[in-house]
C-alpha cells in the first residue's frame, strides 16, 4: 500500500456480496476501443492498483473479442484470493464479424459464454456476472434464471445486470439476489438518478458507474482534440465536431473548479459521484478506465474526496446542456 493516499473504503457488492475497495478499475481500453494497447503497461496497470487498494477488476467477454479477458487471466490466478473479477456475457460478436453488435440473453448462450469466459480467465468461479444487455425476447425468470443455476453451479459467485431499468431491476432482484447493477454515471450522463438509483438503494445493490470520466471527456476541455485515428470515440457523438466546442466549454468549468481545489478535473468529476450517492445514500464502486500506471494513483485518491455545496450546485446544471447524445 502506498503510504501517502489514504487507504481505500471498502464495501459490500449488494447486501452480503463480495467485499471491494470502493473504486474498481475498468479493463476495456487495455484491449480495444480507445487507441493504441500495451500489454506490458496494463500487467504493470494491473499490479499497481491492486498494490493501490482497488480489487474489483472489470472486463466482458466481448473486449477484445476475449482478449481482454486472456489478459487478465494470469493477474487473476496470481492473486486470485485478493482480486473480484467481473465479466459479462451478452453481445455475440466474433472475430468473423467483429461489428455485427448482436445481443443474446439465451439460456444456452449464458451457459456456453459462462464456460467460454471461465476458459480465457483460466479460474473456476467468476466472482461477479453480468448481464451486459437485457434483450426483452427472454423473459428474466428465463435469463436471470439461467444466472442463478449458475450460481449454484458454482460458476458464479455473484449476480449483476447493466443498463437495466427500475422495474426490470427489481423483477430480477426478485428471481435471485442482485449484488451490483452496472451503468453509465458521470457529471454528464444521470439518467440513472431518476429513477434507478432509489430502487437500487432500497434493495441494498451496489451500484457500479461505468464511464465516470465521461469516457474522458470529464478529464479536461483539451481531451477530446487528442484521440488517436483508430480511436472508436472519434464515431460517438459527444465527440463530434459539431459538439466538441459546446462541451468543452462545460468541461472548462469543471477545470476551473478543479483548479481553485488543487485537484484535476479527473478527480474532480470521480469526487462528484462518490458525493452524489452519498445524498443518493446508495453506494457505488466506480470504475474508471485507463491503460496506464500514471493515472492510477490520481484517480484512487478522489475516490474519498467530498465536493461540498458550492461545488454541486456549479456542476448540477451541465448534464443537461451537453450536446451528443451518450454511446
Ligand atoms: N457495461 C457497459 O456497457 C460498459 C460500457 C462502457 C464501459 N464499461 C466499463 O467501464 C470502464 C470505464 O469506462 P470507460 O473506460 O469507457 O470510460 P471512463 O472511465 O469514463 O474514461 C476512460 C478514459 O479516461 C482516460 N483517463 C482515465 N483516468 C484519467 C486521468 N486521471 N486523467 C486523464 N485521463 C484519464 C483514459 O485514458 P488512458 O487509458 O489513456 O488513461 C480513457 O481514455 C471500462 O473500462 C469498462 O470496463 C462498461
Amino acid at each position: 500500500m502506498h503510504s501517502s493516499l489514504p487507504t481505500l473504503p471498502r464495501v459490500h457488492l449488494g447486501v452480503d456480496g463480495p467485499l471491494v475497495g470502493s473504486q474498481g478499475l475498468g479493463c476495456m481500453g487495455m484491449s480495444e476501443f480507445y487507441g493504441a494497447t500495451d500489454t506490458t503497461e496494463a500487467r504493470a496497470t494491473l499490479e499497481q492498483a491492486l498494490d493501490l487498494g482497488v480489487t474489483l477488476f472489470d472486463t466482458a467477454d466481448m473486449y477484445g473479442l476475449g482478449a481482454n479477458e486472456s489478459l487478465l487471466s494470469p493477474f487473476v490466478k496470481a492473486h486470485r484470493q485478493r482480486v473480484v473479477i467481473a465479466t459479462k456475457f451478452g453481445y455475440t460478436r466474433t472475430a468473423e464479424r467483429p461489428d455485427d453488435w448482436s445481443l443474446s440473453n439465451r439460456p444456452e448462450h449464458i451457459r456456453h459464454a459462462v464456460d467460454q469466459s471461465l476458459r480465457r480467465l483460466g479460474i473456476d468461479t467468476i466472482d461477479l456476472y453480468y448481464m451486459h444487455r437485457r434483450t426483452p425476447d427472454v423473459p428474466l425468470e428465463d435469463s436471470v434464471g439461467t444466472m442463478a443455476e449458475l450460481v449454484k453451479a458454482g460458476k458464479v459467485r455473484a449476480l449483476g445486470l447493466c443498463e437495466v431499468s427500475a422495474e426490470e431491476l427489481r423483477a430480477a432482484h426478485a428471481i435471485h439476489p442482485i449484488a451490483a447493477l452496472q451503468s453509465e454515471w458521470s457529471v454528464f450522463s444521470r439518467q440513472i438518478e431518476q429513477a434507478v438509483a432509489p430502487v437500487a438503494s432500497s434493495l441494498g445493490i451496489t451500484i457500479v458507474p461505468y464511464a465516470p470520466l465521461g469516457r474522458g471527456l470529464l478529464t479536461g476541455a483539451a481531451f477530446g482534440q487528442r484521440l488517436e485515428t483508430d480511436d472508436s470515440r472519434r464515431h460517438f457523438p459527444r465527440f463530434q465536431p459539431e459538439n466538441q466546442a459546446a462541451n468543452a466549454h462545460l468541461v472548462a468549468t469543471l477545470d476551473q473548479l478543479a483548479k481553485a481545489r488543487g485537484i484535476s478535473t479527473a478527480q474532480l468529476a470521480l469526487a462528484w459521484l462518490q458525493t452524489r450517492a452519498r445524498q443518493l445514500d446508495v453506494t457505488v464502486v466506480p470504475i474508471p478506465g485507463t491503460r496506464r500506471r500514471a493515472r492510477l494513483m490520481e484517480n484512487v485518491a478522489a475516490a474519498t474526496l467530498v465536493l461540498d455545496e458550492r461545488e454541486m450546485a456549479v456542476i448540477a446544471p451541465l448534464a443537461a446542456a451537453v450536446q451528443g447524445v451518450s454511446l
